[in-house]
């Protein structure tokens, strides 16, 4: 939520700033500002809507030449999406402008005693605080912006990622972080500050990722870290796995559609190395952890959104393979409950971004109850990894558009490679089965490429359902969480009402929805898949068709039984039942993003939304 970037070099600040604001769009674009410094001067320029509006006006209204600069886009919590609510904000004199990520919580009680002593507000952010009160704190340190930023920090609560320029220092860009995400992109005679590696990441891969409540001075030659006290401060260096070219559209229309399209990459790179040409698990990240999880007697899955899904179809795996009681939360609502963690609970947090706020306080809550923590995370130099006991990353690469495609997908490949590793340490399950789920895992590759094949069918499905008022989605077993999936990306996407549902609560309720011309997109278990799964969701088919609902079919190639109840079929390659979401999500995926282009919905910045969720 809410894209920041600042930089300091050689280069025009401007067409950095820009670039790294496109890459950084999908994480707001209600409004985006930049503001560089020029001949003693700050000049901002900021406008609602996207990204392209604020280029109409730096077109018309050209900002002056300057190798300093800071921009912004973003995702409107305090003050609707105006010109006057975009960042940059600056303070009275226009000498600092500041742009952020996250929510001031004391916002109202600072403005209050700001306008107290006569200070005008030109904003309804909660933002607009911290430039006043950076050009309260500036005068008295002797020119020092990163002191004045720490003074203000530290009045500051709540989630922040700050950046500040000042008109008297045209050399420097400073920023501070607390709950929300900072990185530093270091280069040669030029460093960059992101709220992720994709706005730099076509200047340089050497990261650090800056740890909570520190302060960054950034120069052209220099970087230096203190915490909010002025002592000095480490942050964790890495280097970016990916390349520019990961984060572009690369031939296709829509980065959504890459996605989809990279799948098979995705699932390969995920596994990679984790299972070795003998068939033997090896995740080396969990060996600091392996005699905890040894003793785990409780699992508690935590996320949001899809993640969340990938999470229920982690339940279903952890039963047969660990046998130990399980739970799956939303981030959101876990935090709040008590719920009873002990030292051998073992709390998996799954996060694309790693920033999702609701996960992120839900694993702080998890680590200061005891539990040990296990997070399965996309994004390097994020927070959730960063407090957590271990860390398994997907190796999905970045994924831009806002609907989750490569990441689920990958979620749940990590999650099932993590509950093996459980139960081979405990000894909890037999060891055939357990070969010959490393080796079904190992062949996932293969068979997501296969599930490419629905695309073509899915969009012809597609056109058939523009119509539809409502489309409702039915699974058993881990064809649930995949129906919860579908239902999720539709609504998300297409803009139209979804549900999924587990097929067998149909007849406590849902099926008084179900009248004629209804879709109802049904994930039917693969063949060999236990029959009484089989068998009722095919009476459940049955059902739902028997009072005129078209039943859009998700089922195995060959699979007879299936097709004699499908007014659409769409067939995916057989996989063991534990794995089918990996291929079952595929064309749902599809439908959705077919449905939303048909109805001319911008797929890859769905309305509302932000792909990091960095408030609560
Ligand atoms: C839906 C989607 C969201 C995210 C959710 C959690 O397509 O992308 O539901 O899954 O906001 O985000 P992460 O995984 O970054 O914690």
């Amino acid at each position: 939520m809410c894209g920041i970037v600042g930089y300091v070099g050689a280069k025009q600040a401007l067409s950095v700033v820009v670039e790294g604001l496109r890459r950084l769009e999908y994480r707001g674009y209600d409004s985006a500002g930049v503001a560089v410094v020029a001949d003693g001067a700050l000049s901002v320029r900021k406008r609602a809507g996207k990204l392209g509006s604020l280029e109409e006006l730096l077109g018309a209204d050209p900002l002056p030449d300057s190798t300093v600069g800071i921009g912004h886009t973003r995702w409107a919590t305090h003050g609707a999406p105006t010109d006057s609510n975009a960042h940059p904000h600056v303070d009275e004199h226009a000498q600092i402008a500041v742009i952020h990520n996250g929510i001031i919580e004391n916002h109202a009680a600072i403005r209050q005693r700001l306008l107290a002593k006569g200070v005008h507000f030109s904003s309804e952010t909660d933002t607009e605080v911290v430039a006043h009160l950076l050009a309260h704190e500036y005068p008295s340190t002797q020119g020092d912006l990163a002191e004045a930023m720490r003074r203000t920090a530290r009045q500051l609560d709540g989630a922040f990622t700050l950046l500040a320029l000042s008109a008297a220092d045209p050399d420097v860009v400073v920023g501070a972080r607390r709950n929300s995400p900072l990185v530093v992109g270091c280069g040669l005679g030029e460093n960059f500050l992101a709220s992720d590696v994709a706005a730099f990441i076509s200047h340089t891969r050497e990261a650090l990722e800056l740890g909570q409540d520190q302060c960054v001075e950034l120069r052209a030659d220099s970087i230096t870290v203190t915490d909010f006290d002025g002592n000095p401060a480490r942050a964790r260096a890495f280097t970016v796995d990916w390349d520019a070219e990961a984060a572009e559209k690369g031939g296709y229309d829509l980065f959504m559609l890459k996605e989809i399209a990279e799948q098979p990459r995705a699932v390969a790179d995920t596994l990679a190395e984790r299972i070795g040409s003998n068939g033997q698990l090896q995740l080396r990240e969990l060996d600091s952890v392996s005699s905890r999880l040894a003793s785990v007697d409780q699992i508690v899955f935590l996320a949001c959104g899809t993640a969340y899904h990938a999470g229920l179809v982690g339940k279903y795996f952890s039963d047969h393979f660990v046998g130990v009681p399980s739970v799956v939360e939303l981030a959101s609502e876990f935090r709040y409950r008590e719920a009873p963690l002990g030292d051998n609970t073992l709390v998996v947090a799954i996060s694309q971004s790693g920033e999702t706020m609701d996960t992120a306080m839900a694993v702080r809550h998890a680590k200061e109850s005891g539990a040990l923590v296990i997070s399965i995370c996309n994004t390097q130099g994020s927070s959730i990894p960063r407090e957590s006991d271990a860390a398994l990353y997907t190796r999905a690469g970045p994924e831009i558009a806002v609907a989750s495609t490569k990441a689920f997908l990958t979620q749940v490949v990590a999650v099932q490679l993590l509950l093996l590793q459980i139960a081979i340490i405990k000894g909890s399950s037999d060891d055939l089965e357990l070969k010959s789920m490393i080796k079904a895992l190992a062949d996932l590759p293969a068979q997501v490429d296969l599930a490419l094949d629905t695309v073509e069918p899915a969009r012809q499905v597609a056109r058939e359902l523009v119509g539809a008022k409502s489309v409702l989605y039915i699974g058993r077993h881990v064809g649930f969480p995949v129906a919860l999936e579908g239902a999720l990306k539709l609504k998300e996407l297409a803009y139209m009402h979804a549900e999924g549902f587990a097929a067998g609560e149909l007849k406590h309720g849902p099926i008084a929805l179900i009248e004629p011309g209804v879709p109802v997109v049904v994930i039917v278990p693969p063949m060999g898949s236990p029959m009484q799964i089989r068998e009722k969701i095919l009476s459940n088919v049955a059902e739902v068709q028997a009072r005129g609902a078209k039943t859009v079919v998700i089922a195995t190639a060959g699979d007879e039984e299936a097709e004699k109840v499908a007014d659409y079929l769409i067939r995916v390659p057989l996989t063991p039942l534990l794995l089918q979401p990996v291929v079952a999500t595929v064309p749902l995926q599809v439908l959705a993003c077919e449905l939303a282009t048909a109805k001319g919905h911008d797929v890859d910045q769905p309305r509302n939304l932000a792909k990091s969720v960095t408030v609560e």
